[in-house]
């Protein structure tokens, strides 16, 4: 599958075959979403693979939507909205220290920038998983503390989450539901 193949073929797909997907298969969309690019490649997101129905049941609880617990595999794209405590096992002690300031320490700051490597892993995700056959429904419609309790940070205020994706073979093919023609905007608006 191509490229544009992959992002012309995905919708937002909430019911799923009974089909397992491998562990070989989750993990290898897993490797492919944690290529997506991060802020000075600071890596500031996790991508966790839950294959596991007691934290499946978990994400249910904290959204109401069925999908998450009916899927074979869930991604959730998990921002460290800390300070980065690992700059210097990225970058070397020298670079380390001017890269924690660019990212600086403002908490409001940190969630965002770290939401937004988080959320490029999770789209990274969705394609990645549409490459192996996948179908996948993002969603943000949760409890945030309740996600992050569900899969063992209840206890942190170091990690946001951005999104919780069900994926699975798919077993609807929905319609595309359309995009506007005006959100494509040529040099300014
Ligand atoms: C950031 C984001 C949050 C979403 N949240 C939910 C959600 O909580 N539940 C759900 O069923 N679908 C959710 N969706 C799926 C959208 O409804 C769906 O992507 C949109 O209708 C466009 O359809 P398509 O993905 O097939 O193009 C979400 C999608 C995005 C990108």
């Amino acid at each position: 599958m191509t490229v544009s193949e992959a992002i012309t073929s995905r919708r937002a797909t909430r019911i799923y075959a009974d089909t397992p997907v491998s562990e070989e298969t989750a993990l290898r969309v897993a490797k492919l979403a944690l290529e997506a690019p991060t802020a000075f490649n600071a890596q500031r997101a996790d991508l966790v693979v839950v294959r596991d129905q007691a934290v499946k049941d978990g994400l249910f609880a904290a959204s109401g939507q069925a999908q998450l617990r009916n899927a074979p595999v869930v991604f959730v794209a998990v921002a460290r909205t800390g300070v980065p405590t690992d700059l210097e096992e990225i970058f070397g002690a020298e670079r380390a220290a001017g890269i924690a300031q660019w990212i600086g320490t403002d908490p409001a700051r940190l969630r965002e920038s770290a939401m937004k490597d988080a959320m490029l892993v999770g789209s990274f995700a969705l394609l990645a998983a549409q490459g192996e056959g996948l179908a996948t429904s993002p969603t943000t419609g949760w409890d945030e503390a309740k996600v992050l309790e569900a899969i063992g940070l209840g206890e942190s205020t170091e990690h946001g989450v951005a999104l919780v994706i069900a994926a699975g073979y798919p077993a609807e093919q929905p319609e595309h539901p359309g995009r506007l023609a005006n959100r494509l905007i040529i040099d300014r608006y």
